[in-house]
C-alpha cells in the first residue's frame, strides 16, 4: 500500500484518519504505521488514485454506485453551482421546487408501469424504511392493520433500525438486537448448490413453496409487504430463475400484500435497463433507490410508488406521516438530473445490455481456477463464489474463511491496483460491479489481476 503525502493544507492525513475519521464497517484498530489508511484522493474514469499516486481500477463503482465513472465532475458540478447561486437549499416539507419537480418527472418517465409519485430520500436505508411505512400507512389508509415486512436471507437493506430488521445478515443484525420487531426472511434465490438434477422449474416452485408457507405462518393479513431485490447482492448476486417474480407476484396479490423491489443497486442501469424490475417484470408497487440515481455524486435516494399506493395520500386531509430535511434538496436534485442526462446521453442501460455477454465470458476464464466455484450475476453486476475444492463445491469455515478474504484478499487485491469486494456475508465471494463506463479494456484487467491474485489466493488454500 503506497505511503500517505502531506494535504496541501499542512494536515498529515494519515495521522489525522487515524485519530478522527470514524470510517464505516471498518477494523479502525487494524490501522497503524505499518498498515496506513487507505486515502482515495481523485478519481478518472473508472480509475482511482490514493493520495500517494498510486492508481487501481475502481471494479466496484464506489460501491455499487458510479455509474458514470469519475470524469464527470465537472459537468455535473456546473449543474450544481448553477443550481447553488439560483436556490441553495429549499425543503419538500409543504412546498416544493422546480429540480424536486424536474426529477421526480424525469424518474416517474423511466420507472416501468405506473409507478409515479416520487418521495425523495437522503440514501438506500432512507428508501427502504420510507417504504416499510408507506406500505403500513397504505393499509391503515385502506382500513387494516398489517405492519410486518418479508424480506430473504442474507440480504442487505441498510442499517437505521428499520431497513436493519428487515435485512437478513445475521452477523450485522445481532449487535443491535432487539430490532423492529416481526420481519420474516424466507430463501434467497442462490442456485450453487442445490441438487444437480432440479430443474429451473421445480427450483422456482421450490422458492414459491416457502414464501406461501412463510405468509401463511405468519398470518396472510398482518403482512405489510414483501421487499426483495431483483438481484440480490448480499451472497452475491442470486439471478431469480425464470417465473419466480411472477409466482411472487401472484402470492402478493392473492394475500392483498405490496412488493416493494429494492432497486438500490439494481436501479438505473446496473442490470442493463433503467430498473430490473422491467427487465424481470416484476410489477412492483413500491421500489426503493438511491446509489445510481446520481451516480454517488449526491447523497439522494427514492421511493417510487404506483398510482394504486400513493391514491389515498391524495384525498381529504390524508398525508404520509413522514419525511427528512434533505428530501429532494435542490442541488442534489440538479446533480441527478445532469447524470440521467448523461446516462441517456451515452446510452448507458443500453450499452450495459450490449455489453454484458462479453464482460460475462471474459469474467468465467477465472472459472478455471482451483477456488472459482460459481460466476453469477447479469449486466454489470457479477460475484465470484470462492470455494475450498471446485469438485466438491465445499466452501470454507469461519476461521479459513476470515483468513483467506480479510487476512489475504481485500488486502491483496488493493495491493495489486484493483477495487472489489471480498464479502463474507454469505459464503465467500468476489463482487464485480464496475462503473457503466467500462469497456473489454477494464473487463481484461479485471480479469488478469483477479486471475493473479486468486492463483495466489488458490495456493493459499492448499490447491
Ligand atoms: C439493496 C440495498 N438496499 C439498501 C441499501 C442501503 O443503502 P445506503 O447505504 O445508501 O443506506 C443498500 C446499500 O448497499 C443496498 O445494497
Amino acid at each position: 500500500m503506497t505511503a500517505t503525502a502531506n494535504d496541501p493544507t499542512g494536515i498529515d492525513l494519515q495521522q489525522a484518519a487515524r485519530d478522527h475519521l470514524w470510517m464505516h464497517f471498518t477494523r479502525m484498530g487494524a490501522y497503524g504505521a505499518d498498515h496506513p489508511v487507505p486515502i482515495i484522493a481523485r478519481g478518472e474514469g473508472c480509475y482511482l488514485e490514493d493520495s500517494g499516486g498510486k492508481r487501481y481500477l475502481d471494479a466496484l463503482a464506489g460501491l455499487f454506485a458510479v455509474q458514470v465513472g469519475y470524469s464527470y465532475g465537472d459537468e455535473i458540478g456546473e449543474a450544481a453551482a448553477a443550481q447553488m447561486r439560483e436556490l441553495p437549499f429549499y425543503t419538500n416539507w409543504s412546498y416544493a421546487h422546480p429540480r424536486a419537480i424536474e426529477l421526480a418527472k424525469r424518474i416517474a418517465d423511466l420507472a416501468p408501469g405506473d409507478l409515479n409519485r416520487v418521495f425523495f430520500t437522503s440514501g438506500g436505508a432512507e428508501s427502504v424504511e420510507g417504504a416499510w411505512k408507506l406500505a403500513r400507512q397504505f393499509h391503515t389508509a385502506n382500513g387494516e392493520r398489517r405492519w410486518k415486512a418479508i424480506g430473504r436471507d442474507i440480504a442487505y437493506h441498510g442499517t437505521s433500525m428499520g431497513a436493519l430488521s428487515i435485512t437478513g445478515v445475521p452477523g450485522l443484525r445481532q449487535p443491535f438486537e432487539p430490532l423492529v420487531p416481526q420481519v420474516a426472511h424466507v430463501r434467497n434465490t442462490n442456485r450453487f448448490r442445490r441438487p444437480a438434477d432440479e430443474s429451473e422449474e421445480q427450483f422456482t416452485q421450490f422458492l414459491l413453496d416457502d414464501l406461501e408457507h412463510r405468509i401463511h405462518s405468519e398470518g396472510p393479513d398482518t403482512i405489510a409487504m414483501v421487499i426483495m431485490e431483483p438481484v440480490q447482492n448480499s451472497g452475491g448476486a442470486f439471478t431469480p430463475p425464470a417465473g419466480y417474480f411472477a409466482g411472487v407476484r401472484a402470492l402478493c396479490d392473492e394475500h392483498g400484500i405490496l412488493l416493494c423491489a429494492d432497486e438500490v443497486i439494481t436501479g438505473f442501469g446496473r442490470i442493463g435497463d433503467w430498473f430490473a424490475s422491467a427487465r424481470y417484470d416484476i410489477r412492483p408497487d413500491i421500489i426503493t433507490c438511491a446509489k445510481g440515481l446520481s451516480s454517488a455524486y449526491a447523497s439522494i435516494g427514492a421511493v417510487i410508488a404506483s398510482d394504486r399506493i400513493a391514491e389515498p395520500f391524495q384525498q381529504g386531509d390524508a398525508t404520509f406521516m413522514h419525511g427528512v430535511t434533505f428530501g429532494g434538496h435542490p442541488v442534489q436534485a440538479a446533480i441527478a438530473l445532469k447524470n440521467l442526462e448523461i446516462m441517456e446521453r451515452e446510452q448507458l442501460p443500453q450499452t450495459v445490455r450490449a455489453t454484458e455477454d462479453a464482460f460475462r465470458a471474459t469474467l468465467a476464464q477465472l472459472l478455471e481456477l482451483p477456488i472459482v466455484g460459481d460466476l453469477r450475476g447479469t449486466g454489470y453486476f457479477y460475484a465470484l463464489e470462492l470455494v475450498k475444492d471446485s469438485e466438491t463445491n465445499a466452501t470454507f469455515t469461519e476461521e479459513e474463511s476470515e483468513r483467506l478474504l480479510r487476512g489475504f484478499l481485500s488486502e491483496r487485491l488493493y495491493d495489486a491496483g484493483i477495487i472489489c469486494r471480498a464479502d463474507d456475508r454469505g459464503d465467500p465471494a468476489v463482487q464485480i460491479s464496475p462503473p457503466l463506463v467500462a469497456g473489454q479494456q477494464q473487463f481484461d484487467e479485471i480479469v488478469t489481476i483477479l486471475g493473479e491474485v486468486l492463483t495466489e489466493a488458490s495456493r493459499l488454500v492448499g490447491h
